[in-house]
């Protein structure tokens, strides 16, 4: 099929994978209002459209937490996304390398960070859980660390796991256990390319870090209990910055959406923050992240990195997510899909999309860097912001 935009790509990787992990990456928490917002949201962010500016040879070359990027987007951690294609964080990082952005790996990846590490030049960033067996996260941390990672991003939205309807009708997480069992099996049947990619030649089928903690021979309803009895709903901005102290390089808390929160983030020694609400996976019915991105920024903008996730489908939102305050984006789904619908190839797709849209948008609006983006691109109900 022809892929002329993400959302071409996901309905690739729909035709591709089975349903259980297709709905896994495509649903968000109860009733997925939130979900939905983050994207419509930022369809209603309005730029103002420029003409005769002379706005040629766009770059969209800068930096990203003080690393040199080809353009201010990073994949998002992303769990189980090595699922989707043969040793698929590994592929996803090569293609990040490939593309100029940085890849950051999930705590719950397939594939473990020696791995994604042994597979590309560029050190991948970390992204930690705060579980409660400490010991796990601490190991977790000496490990990005001998990994070479430089940034860490201490996700803290998660308190608990929300409720995600569709993994339990799919199969994934609800009903019995032969129930699930036969559920997997008849949709892994009907996606033949996926069962011989992944299941018969993509092995260990592991959460890569977690493998330790449940034991060989463990099955994916062993690694689901696992996780969801390691969040950890008792974890203080205390005991996030005694993380803070094991970390020598750069740490950014990713899922806030709250102007205090943001402050105290700045307050507490932390580098930057990711304006999430981990992609409508958790508080359904809380703010879409464009419209948290704001009143973040403007609270910590000055102080320290303000990056943002959460609805990024094109070029066209990225550069709405940074003419709303953020220093660059993160890609969760967009990513995803790619690496679904056609692995590494599929990755640097989605990202070769994402850059010319984003050139194309920066034309349009008049500029052609990025410290030329800021909110006077932005149209208001009653025009333009403010005048350049
Ligand atoms: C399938 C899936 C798994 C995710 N797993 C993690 C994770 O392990 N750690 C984390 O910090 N965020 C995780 N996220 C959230 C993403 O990092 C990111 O915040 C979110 O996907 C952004 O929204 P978008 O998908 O609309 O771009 C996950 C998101 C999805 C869709």
């Amino acid at each position: 099929m022809i892929l002329a935009d993400v959302m071409d790509y996901r309905e690739a990787a729909r035709r591709r994978i089975p349903q259980f992990l297709f709905d896994y990456i495509d649903g968000g928490a109860f009733a997925e209002t939130t979900l939905r917002d983050n994207i419509a949201r930022l369809q209603d962010v309005r730029l103002r459209q420029r003409v005769l500016t002379g706005a040629d040879g766009v770059s969209l070359a800068g930096t990203l937490l003080g690393r040199t990027v080809k353009m201010p987007v990073a994949l998002a951690p992303v769990g189980m996304a090595g699922l989707n294609a043969r040793r698929g964080e590994v592929q996803a990082a090569r293609a990040a390398e490939a593309q100029g952005v940085p890849f950051c790996l999930s705590t719950v990846g397939a594939c473990s960070i020696e791995e994604v590490r042994a597979g590309v030049q560029t050190p991948p960033w970390f992204q930690l859980y705060v579980t409660r067996d400490r010991g796990f996260m601490r190991d977790m941390v000496a490990r990005a660390h001998a990994a070479g990672s430089e940034t860490l991003f201490l996700t803290v939205d998660m308190p608990s796991p929300g409720p995600r309807y569709r993994d339990k009708r799919s199969g994934l997480s609800g009903g019995t256990p032969l129930q699930r069992q036969l559920m997997r099996i008849a949709q892994v049947v009907t996606r033949p390319a996926w069962a011989f990619d992944v299941g018969l030649l993509g092995g260990p089928h592991t959460i890569g870090h977690v493998s330790t903690a449940v034991g060989a021979g463990a099955g994916i309803d062993d690694y689901w209990s696992w996780m969801a009895s390691n969040f950890d709903a008792s974890v203080t901005w205390d005991d996030a910055e005694e993380i803070r102290a094991l970390w020598p390089g750069q740490m950014v808390i990713k899922g806030i959406l709250d102007p205090e929160d943001a402050r105290e983030a700045a307050k507490r020694g932390f580098d930057g923050v990711v304006v999430s609400n981990h992609g409508g996976r958790q508080l359904d019915g809380t703010l879409a992240a464009i419209d948290a991105l704001g009143p973040i920024a403007e609270a910590v903008g000055d102080r320290m990195a303000v990056l943002m996730d959460g609805g990024i489908r094109s070029g066209l939102d990225v550069l709405r997510a940074m003419a709303s305050g953020a220093d660059g984006v993160l890609l969760g789904r967009a990513w995803v899909y790619g690496l679904a619908a056609d692995g590494q190839r599929g990755v640097e797709g989605v990202l070769s999309l994402i850059a010319a849209e984003m050139r194309v948008a920066m034309t349009l609006v008049g500029v052609n860097r990025l410290d030329q983006i800021g909110p006077h691109l932005l149209v208001t109900q009653t025009g333009s912001k403010a005048p350049t």
